[in-house]
């Protein structure tokens, strides 16, 4: 199709896309990260990657995955690959209930759980239901690449709440509420992700979370808890959800990809009961209903095998990682700063005064390692000075060498900051708008 122009002599697409002018204005906050490109370099094998936010998934039993699969199908195949409930499968939202209450969710009804293609559906289907254009939603600082992807493309606006070692801060929080309504705006819902925090690292503290609770209760703002790391601390179970202090107050976000496998792409939402109803009339509208065999397998996997002991499993897997990274950051990077997380998979890292996470990223890949800059977990701008390193998928020895690969492109930028100032690397990549799509292995 060639270029068009109407009467007006407007033109209705370019060489590229003929559609152009076609799309809804929304569609064209839809933007690819700058740094999507690097991505095809970095899944290069003799780069290490400490961007990706992939879980390992080499400790799972994959023969008896395979056979369980082959018993499905053999026995149930005509439901499994059947379409099914839009609210998602009765049975794994009986299990849903059981792998809750280890987040302190007792006693939650299985009418009130909707399944969802991994949470990142049911956070499209929250800012869906919820955020007219401008609306604003309150998330940390950072907050999450993909959620913030999702507000962008919806038209939400974000305001960001400061996060310290223990998480949200109670008292910022409600300074930002009286703040953003003092400019008229409106608050939807404060978004967060209180345990182990992607891509702080940090854990929200067990006396913030009624505060944080009451806070919004007593403001009237929704609380959208985002809780796919949980069960992954290292050291202690979890500590119980913001859910727990405010079941009318929370929509709690679940998921089996890290606890799990994210194969399956299935997640859930567990909601009061109203917005449970909208959940499943959007979900059905989007997807009519859930993968059938994804949840079959899960219901399946949560039966017959041992999960608790698997997630332990992982638990000390990625405690060993997450040490290795901490030793070697500070033996080669003794002039960065960190988060020391408790669980998960990432550590937050600030860089000398002057660097630049985004601008050195290049440089970095060159010296074959890779990060993901801060400035992709911010809605506005900040984040140069930080960087999100994850320890979930090499191995301690990568980890230790992708470090200090790391450690030696940092020294050569802070010795050209201290030789030339930082405005050296002002014009080295454009600026990445805020909630840019983000690539899916940098999440
Ligand atoms: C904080 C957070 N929320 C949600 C998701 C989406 O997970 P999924 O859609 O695989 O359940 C991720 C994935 O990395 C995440 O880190």
């Amino acid at each position: 199709m060639s270029i068009s122009a109407n009467s007006d002599g407007n033109q209705q697409g370019n060489r590229l896309d003929p559609w152009f002018n076609t799309y809804a204005e929304r569609a064209h906050n839809l933007r690819a990260s700058e740094i999507r490109a690097l991505f095809s370099v970095v899944s290069r094998p003799e780069v290490v990657s400490l961007a990706g936010g992939m879980p390992n998934l080499t400790d799972l039993p994959l023969d008896r995955l395979a056979e369980s699969a082959k018993h499905l199908i053999a026995t149930h195949g005509a439901q499994a690959m059947q379409y099914g409930s839009g609210q998602g499968w009765e049975v794994l939202r009986e299990h849903i209930t059981e792998v809750m209450s280890y987040d302190g969710i007792l006693g939650a009804d299985p009418d009130d759980v909707v399944i969802t293609t991994g949470s990142q559906q049911a956070l499209d289907l929250m800012t869906e239901l919820f955020i007219n254009p401008g609306d604003v939603i309150l998330a940390e600082a950072p907050s999450y690449v993909g959620a913030l992807g999702v507000f962008r493309a919806r038209q939400a606006d974000v305001v960001h709440v400061p996060m310290d070692e223990n998480g949200l801060i109670p008292e910022a929080l409600e300074q930002s509420i009286h703040d953003v309504r003092a400019s008229g705006r409106t608050i939807k819902m404060l978004y967060t992700i209180p345990n182990f925090h992607n891509p702080a690292g940090v854990t929200l503290s067990l006396e913030r979370r009624p505060r944080i609770a009451e806070i919004c209760m007593r403001e009237q703002v929704l609380i959208l808890e985002d809780n796919p790391y949980g069960l992954l601390g290292f050291h202690s179970d979890p500590l119980p959800a913001i859910q727990s202090f405010s079941p009318e107050g929370v929509v709690y976000l679940g998921s089996f990809s890290k606890m799990f496998a994210p194969g399956f792409r299935i997640g859930w939402a567990y909601a009061p009961h109203a917005i449970r109803d909208k959940l499943v009339l959007a979900s059905e509208s989007a997807i009519l209903s859930p993968s059938m065999v994804g949840q079959m397998a899960i219901a399946g996997y949560l039966r017959d095998y041992d999960w608790y002991s698997q997630v332990k499993a992982f638990r000390s897997m990625y405690a060993e990682r997450a040490q290795a990274m901490l030793g070697a950051l500070e033996e080669y990077m003794p002039d960065c700063t960190w988060t020391i997380p408790d669980g998960g998979f990432y550590t937050w890292v600030t860089l000398p005064a002057g660097l630049d996470a985004k601008s050195m990223l290049p440089r970095a890949v060159r010296a074959q390692v890779a990060y993901v800059a801060g400035t992709a977990f911010y809605y506005d701008g900040q984040g140069r000075d930080h960087m999100r390193l994850s320890f979930c998928y090499p191995t301690p020895e990568r980890i230790r060498e992708g470090v200090r690969r790391l450690s030696t492109v940092v020294h050569a930028e802070k010795e050209l900051v201290e030789m030339f100032g930082a405005a050296f690397h002002k014009h080295d990549i454009d600026e990445v708008g805020p909630g840019i799509a983000p690539a899916p292995n940098a999440l």
